[in-house]
C-alpha cells in the first residue's frame, strides 16, 4: 500500500479534506480536533496522504507500543529509513537497542537528586524576575518572562555560555520541531532562520565548551566510562538544547495566558500557591506545547480494525488527545487548576516519554509558586499574538498587567 492510498476500511468523512496546518486551524485547532475524534478512531488526511489519530486512547496505545510504532524512521513525515535526515538522528529518533544507553545516560543526569540540586539557583532568579515584574506592573509575558526564565536557568543548568543563547536557541528549537510537521512554506521559513544556528549549538555541545558542573558535562562522563559514544554524548547535549527550551518557553507562556484569561483560577492559585503543580499540569493538558508528531509502522498490523502496512506513517495529535471528552469528561475544554490532569500526553508516553520533564516541571513550579505568592491578580491588557508553528503551540506576545499582593 502506498502512503497516499487510504486503507479501505476507514470511514470517509468530509472533515478528512481539512488541513490542520492552515493559519486558522493552528490558531484554534480544537473545532477540527473535535471533528477528527468524532469521525472514528482515525481519519485519513487527504492533503497529506496520512492516517491521523486524535483520540486519547488511540494516541496513548500507539505511543506505548514502541515495537509496532517505531521512532527510528523519524517522528516527522519523512521515512528516514529511505530518505536522508536533515541532521544526525539522536535519542528521539531511535529504537531499542540503540535508544537504551542514551536514555540511561539522560535519565542518570536528570535524576531526582540532580534536579533537586538545581532548585536554589532557579528560585533565586525567579525571585529576582518577579521583583522586576512587580515594579513594572505591565510587561510582555513572552519576551519578559516565558523566554527570559528558561534561557537563563536552563542554559546555566546545562552549562553553556550565556552569550548567544537568545539569538541561537529559540530559532534552533523552532527548526527542530518544524521537521516533525509538513514541509511547507511555514516550515521552510523556520528552517531559513534556524539553520545558521546549527553550528553555534553543536559547538556548544562539545565537551570543551561546557562548564564542568553542568548537566552537559555530566553527559560526557557517560562517554568517558564507555557507556555511550562521543558522538552520542554530543547528540544528547544537542537534544537537551533543541528539545528543552522552546517547549518550556511555550509551556510557561501557555500557562500564563490560561491563568490570565481565567481570573478565578489565578485567585485560587494565589490563595493556595501549592496548587502551582496542578495548574502547570492542567495548562500542559489544556494547551499542549508539542501538538503532534509521527510514528512509523514497523510490520504489517491491524489497529482498531484498520489494516496498516509496514512503513506507513501515522500522525498523532497529542493536543487533541488532551482535550478528548471520552477521556477527560464533559469539562475537557475547560481550564480548571484543581483538576487531576495527571496522565496527559503533553510529555508523550512510553519509552520516549520526555526525559527532561523533571527540569521543566521544576522551572515552572519555582516560577509559578513565586508569582502566586506575590501577585494578587493578573490580566491581559491587549490581544495576545499567537505563535504559528506546525507542531508547537504557544504565544509570540502576551501583554499583561499584574497587581502585587
Ligand atoms: C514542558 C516542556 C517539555 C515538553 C512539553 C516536552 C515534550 C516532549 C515529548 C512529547 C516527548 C516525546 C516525543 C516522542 O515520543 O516522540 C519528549 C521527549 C524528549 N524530551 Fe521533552 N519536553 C519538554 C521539556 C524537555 C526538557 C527540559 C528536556 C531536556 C532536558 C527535554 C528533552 C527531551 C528528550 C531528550 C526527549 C527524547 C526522550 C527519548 O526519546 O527517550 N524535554 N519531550
Amino acid at each position: 500500500m502506498s502512503l497516499s492510498t487510504p486503507p479501505q476500511t476507514i470511514p470517509v468523512l468530509s472533515g478528512l479534506q481539512d488541513d490542520p496546518y492552515t493559519d486558522e486551524n493552528l490558531t484554534n485547532p480544537y473545532p477540527l480536533f473535535e471533528r477528527m475524534r468524532a469521525a472514528g478512531p482515525a481519519v485519513w488526511l487527504e492533503k497529506y496522504g496520512v492516517l491521523a489519530f486524535a483520540g486519547f486512547e488511540e494516541c496513548k496505545e500507539i505511543l506505548e507500543d514502541y515495537r509496532t510504532f517505531i521512532s527510528s524512521a523519524g517522528v516527522g513525515p519523512k521515512n528516514l529509513h529511505h530518505e536522508p535526515a536533515w541532521r544526525p538522528q539522536g535519542i528521539l529518533e531511535s529504537d531499542p537497542p540503540v535508544h537504551g544507553p542514551m536514555r540511561a545516560a539522560m535519565a542518570g543526569v536528570i535524576s531526582p537528586r540532580g534536579v533537586r540540586s538545581l532548585r536554589a539557583r532557579f528560585e533565586e532568579f525567579a525571585e529576582e524576575l518577579v521583583d522586576s515584574l512587580i515594579e513594572r506592573e505591565t510587561f510582555d509575558g513572552v519576551t519578559d518572562l516565558a523566554e527570559l526564565f528558561p534561557i537563563r536557568v536552563f542554559g546555566d543548568a546545562v552549562g553553556i555560555p550565556r552569550e548567544g543563547r537568545e539569538a541561537n536557541l529559540l530559532p534552533h528549537g523552532a527548526v527542530n520541531f518544524s521537521s516533525f510537521g509538513p514541509d511547507d512554506e511555514r516550515s521552510r521559513e523556520f528552517f531559513e532562520k534556524g539553520e545558521p544556528t546549527h553550528r553555534w549549538v553543536m559547538d556548544n555541545c562539545a565537551r570543551e565548551s561546557l562548564s564542568p558542573d553542568g548537566l552537559g558535562a555530566q553527559i560526557w562522563e557517560f562517554a568517558d566510562r564507555g557507556e555511550i559514544t562521543s558522538e552520542q554524548a554530543a547528540l544528547l547535549v544537542r537534544a537537551m538544547l533543541s528539545a528543552g527550551l522552546d517547549t518550556t518557553v511555550f509551556s510557561i507562556g501557555n500557562t500564563l495566558q490560561a491563568l490570565a484569561a481565567h481570573p478565578k483560577q489565578w485567585a485560587g492559585l494565589h490563595a493556595n500557591p501549592r496548587l502551582a503543580k496542578f495548574a502547570i499540569d492542567e495548562a500542559l493538558r489544556y494547551e499542549s506545547p508539542f501538538q503532534s508528531f509521527f510514528r512509523t509502522v514497523a510490520t504489517e498490523t491491524v489497529f482498531r480494525g484498520i489494516p496498516l502496512a509496514a512503513g506507513a506513517k501515522v500522525l498523532l495529535f497529542m493536543g487533541s488527545a488532551n482535550r478528548d471528552v471520552a477521556h477527560w469528561g464533559a469539562t475537557a475544554n475547560e481550564f480548571m487548576i484543581d483538576r487531576n490532569a495527571g496522565g496527559h500526553l503533553a510529555f508523550g508516553m512510553g519509552i520516549h516519554q520526555c526525559v527532561g520533564q523533571p527540569i521543566s516541571r521544576l522551572e515552572m513550579d519555582v516560577l509559578f509558586t513565586a508569582m502566586a505568592k506575590r501577585i494578587k491578580a493578573i490580566e491581559l491588557v491587549g490581544a495576545p499574538l499567537p505563535y504559528l508553528h506546525n507542531t508547537l503551540r504557544g504565544w509570540r506576545s502576551l501583554p499583561l498587567r499584574i497587581k502585587a499582593a
